[in-house]
């Protein structure tokens, strides 16, 4: 089904130039200067501090199991923290387009729940040991135990969402998550080859990653009663986020502080993933740079190969390329919200493409 596609023409307005792309377009005309990329997430607290509490409590009573371990393994991954983006942004974008009920708390916390479910089963798939500053779910309970509660996330989601009943939002969430899931599988089709290329990089961010986003912003268009115009340019603005959010999130794997990203570095190259730094260095490298990232890549994750890859990424400014066109995508998404009209809600939607695109966590 088409509509269930997450690489549709991505367009919006982009500020004193052309209709910006997606593809990651090289020429791209010099933008406006960025406004200063927040740091932290603190500048959310004044506008969304009480709604995000309620969208917390409402995450905990929709936790409840009478099977222990579930509870357990709940509690502790939703527990151990995260930025909670995916509600943050359904509550902008609701606020934002005037919407004053309270369903938008319980849709906020289906997208955490449906978030944390991808999170277990990609740790899973990644082999990887920390998370949220501590031990992952599959390193403390094993693999096994954490599939399968992801599996209860994601089913506890959907049953939430049909107490919902509308058939939008349902349609929204659903066709997120199976194009999430195309997402992680696409990736794991080319795990371990280094022949991936920028668009086919992009084509897996979008659907595992950006798809979340875009529906957090499209549910609040809809909670909203936007236009068509305007849910539709606040669904392209989640898809530049999520994108842009996406190719930082591969950028700290090699270069972020495993402290501030409570997650190891090294995790993508250890399972043969190739994301935009190493897509770059290849192309830009010298025979010998590409033969040391193809050998990496190629080899099954020896833990000898991060340090001289983490040399060949700096060597050729292949980093600062993925930068900056986490930058672009930034960009785009915030011109997505040209004509919004101001609120404390929209400055911090621009606040956040922003932070995404430019963040150290
Ligand atoms: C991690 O997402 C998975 C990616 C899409 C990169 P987050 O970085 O939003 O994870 P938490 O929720 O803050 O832990
Ligand atoms: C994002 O990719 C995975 C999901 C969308 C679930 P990563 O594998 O890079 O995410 P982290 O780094 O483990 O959070
Ligand atoms: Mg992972
Ligand atoms: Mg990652």
């Amino acid at each position: 089904m088409d509509e269930t596609r997450a690489t549709h023409p991505i367009e919006c307005p982009a500020a004193g130039g052309p209709r910006g792309r997606l593809a990651l377009a090289r020429g791209t005309p010099a933008p406006p200067p960025p406004d200063a990329s927040p740091v932290t997430l603190d500048f959310l607290k004044p506008v969304i501090g009480p709604g995000m509490a309620e969208v917390d409590q409402a995450l905990r009573e929709s936790l409840a199991s009478d099977v222990a371990l579930i509870r357990q393994v709940a509690d502790y991954i939703i527990g151990g923290g995260g930025k909670r983006l995916r509600p943050a942004l359904l509550l902008l974008t609701a606020g934002a387009t005037g919407y004053s009920g309270r369903e938008h708390y319980l849709l906020a916390a289906v997208l955490e729940m449906i978030h944390t479910a991808t999170l277990l089963h990609d740790d899973v798939v990644d082999e990887s040991s920390l998370r949220r500053g501590r031990a992952t779910a599959n390193a403390t309970f094993g693999n096994a135990t954490a599939v399968l509660v992801g599996d209860f996330l994601h089913s506890r989601a959907f049953q939430l969402l049909v107490g919902v009943g509308r058939a939008p939002v349902l349609r929204i969430v659903s066709d997120a998550t199976n194009v999430i899931a195309e997402g992680e599988v696409l990736q794991l089709m080319s795990s371990g080859r280094a022949n991936v290329d920028e668009s086919a990089y992009l084509e897996v961010i979008q659907r595992k990653t950006a798809k979340l986003f875009e529906a957090a912003a499209r549910l609040g268009a809809v909670l909203g009663d936007a236009t068509p115009e305007r849910e539709d340019a606040f669904a392209r603005y989640g898809m530049h986020l999520g994108t842009a959010f996406q190719i930082m999130d591969d950028v700290l794997d090699y270069s972020g502080d495993a402290t501030a990203i409570g997650k190891n570095l090294g995790d993508d190259l250890a399972e043969g993933k190739m994301t935009l730094p190493l897509i770059r260095a290849i192309q830009r490298g010298s025979a010998e740079d590409a033969a040391t990232i193809r050998h990496a890549v190629e080899g099954g994750g020896r833990l000898t190969d991060f340090r001289p890859v983490v040399d060949v990424l700096q060597r050729t400014g292949a980093l600062a390329y993925a930068r900056d066109r986490a930058a672009e995508q930034g960009r785009l998404a915030r011109a997505c919200l040209d004509g919004l009209a101001p609120s404390p809600y929209a400055r911090n939607l621009l606040d956040l493409a922003s932070f995404a695109a430019d963040r150290a966590y």
